[in-house]
């Protein structure tokens, strides 16, 4: 787990949040639900500890369920080197994250293991067809706030015993889902070593807008 690839992965991105903003495209109503990116920072800090403390396999496939540009299966893959597929329904939006993926192979950053972009519903198995697997193989579904109930339910319904549910939403707590378990809300993760700059780490504070819950099947 590299803190150089992560850098230059919040970097690229960093670039893409500053171009999209002046052409007004950071936020987008979409015909599902609204694009809006999450924070790289925020997630990676989970994920190395969700990967640390064993709840999620990174050997197993990793679903963005609504990808959006993709930075977040690129993050699971470029940082972590797990396999991941991300679900986007918009298709200009689905381009643009294979583009960044594109970009990002050219930068060494997503040289052995790179993420796989379908266009279509989450919540369709034809649109995991399209793809060559099956929902039941995928081992971590990370969604960020956006039909999340009914990834839930196909989670609950499809899935084998152990799947992982990751939620990021705006909820200090964890809502309830029929069929999966809540284990917790990384509410610890409160301080990071921010390495932006090699030269001086400091301890940041994370953004506390967002909570993630952790469920299992
Ligand atoms: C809040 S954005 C999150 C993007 C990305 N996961 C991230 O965290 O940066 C949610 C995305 O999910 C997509 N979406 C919502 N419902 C969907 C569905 N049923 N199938 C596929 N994509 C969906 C939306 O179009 C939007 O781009």
């Amino acid at each position: 787990m590299s803190n150089q690839s992560f850098e230059i992965l919040r970097a690229y991105f960093e670039g893409v949040d500053e171009r999209e903003r002046s052409r007004d495209r950071h936020e987008q109503t979409t015909d599902v639900g609204v694009f809006v990116p999450c924070s790289l920072t925020y997630i990676n800090v989970v994920l190395q500890k969700l990967i640390q403390d064993r709840v999620i396999d990174p050997t197993a496939i990793f679903l963005d369920a609504g990808s959006g540009d993709g930075r977040i299966v690129c993050l699971a893959s470029g940082v972590y080197r797990i396999p991941s597929i991300g679900v986007e329904y918009d298709p200009e939006i689905a381009t643009r994250s294979r583009r960044h993926i594109g970009r990002l192979r050219k930068l060494s950053l997503l040289d052995e293991i790179y993420p796989i972009i379908a266009t279509g519903d989450f919540r369709r198995d034809e649109t995991y067809e399209g793809l060559g697997i099956n929902f039941g193989e995928i081992g971590t579904v990370f969604n960020f706030a956006s039909n999340q109930r009914e990834i839930a339910h196909k989670i609950a319904m499809q899935s084998p015993e152990g799947t992982v549910f990751l939620l990021c939403d705006f909820n200090s707590y964890g809502e309830q889902f029929d069929g999966l378990r809540f284990q917790r809300t990384m509410e610890e993760v409160e301080e990071y070593i921010d390495v932006s700059d090699p030269e001086n780490p400091t301890k940041s504070t994370l953004f506390q807008n967002y909570h993630l819950h952790v469920y299992r099947k």
